[in-house]
């Protein structure tokens, strides 16, 4: 792995940061001088991110609850006074759920969209108030979002919402300079896949149609977030980077 100094002094507002993939891009961003504003509902998972990051640099760990309105507006405004600015967004929080359509119900997709959905629009909404000109968001949403998966069908429409909405964020705010992208992950093993239960499937088969590439990990997708957040994507915006290996094949 190739590490830069790309964000020296960057302050970066990163939700998520608690487990899997955020904590991934937690270290990642710390590496390259970046300084972190960790969110998460999880307190001991924000714990052992400072942890990993351990003594790297910069990350101040924070408690929320991303579908909760007022701790969003509260996040934000933490975020600015202790890192004296806000430069960057990531919003990685999110949750799974695998449920056959016949059981389908008003909580799964409510929750769903709670989390993945109202959480990242306000953080986008939020954040806006503060990014400067050369601001970038980056957005988590799934191979799902543009791709069958059985059982998923309430995540993965949450998914197509994220990306939906970010496109569309990303035309409204490029007049302003401010760059809008989506990260796309395939199946990444994380605590959240480990959960995951295909009912009715091999999960070797699922696997191979899944990811002909096999299973990702948690720091490839943390190297194209920051490849996103990056100087290096200065004429990316509004587009899907699905880091899927090999799914859409
Ligand atoms: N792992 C995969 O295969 C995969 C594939 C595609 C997309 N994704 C997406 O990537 C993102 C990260 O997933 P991961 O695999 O690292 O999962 P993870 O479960 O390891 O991490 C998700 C983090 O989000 C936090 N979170 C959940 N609900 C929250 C809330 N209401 N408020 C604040 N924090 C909350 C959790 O506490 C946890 O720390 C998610 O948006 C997920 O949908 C993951």
């Amino acid at each position: 792995m190739v590490i830069t100094d790309r964000f020296t002094g960057t302050a970066v507002l990163l939700t998520g940061a608690g487990s899997g993939i955020g904590r991934a891009t937690a270290v990642r961003l710390v590496a390259e001088g970046a300084h972190v504003f960790a969110v998460d509902a999880d307190e001991a998972g924000l714990a052992g991110t400072v942890d990993a990051v351990s003594g790297a640099g910069h990350i101040v760990a924070h408690v929320a609850d991303v579908s909760d309105e007022a701790a969003v507006v509260a996040a934000v405004d933490a975020a600015v006074a202790d890192l004296g600015a806000l430069d960057v967004l990531v919003n990685v929080a999110g949750i799974h759920r695998t449920t056959p359509i016949e059981r389908l119900t008003v909580d799964d997709l409510r929750t769903l969209f709670d989390v993945n959905v109202v959480g990242t629009a306000l953080f986008c909404r939020e954040a806006l108030r503060h990014l400067p000109e050369d601001g970038v968001i980056v957005n988590t949403a799934s191979s799902s979002a543009s791709h069958g998966n059985p059982f998923m069908t309430a995540y993965s429409a949450t998914k197509g919402a994220v990306l939906a909405f970010s496109l569309s964020l990303a035309s409204e705010v490029i007049g302003r300079g401010v760059r809008v992208l989506v990260v796309s992950p395939g199946s990444t093993a994380t605590p959240l896949t480990a959960a995951v239960r295909f009912e009715g499937l091999d999960p070797a088969y699922y696997a191979r149609i899944v990811s002909p590439m096999g299973t990702g990990k948690p720091e490839q997708i943390a190297s194209t977030i920051a490849f996103a957040a990056s100087r290096d994507a200065s004429y990316l915006t509004g587009v899907d980077l699905r880091v899927d290996g090999g799914s859409h094949i």
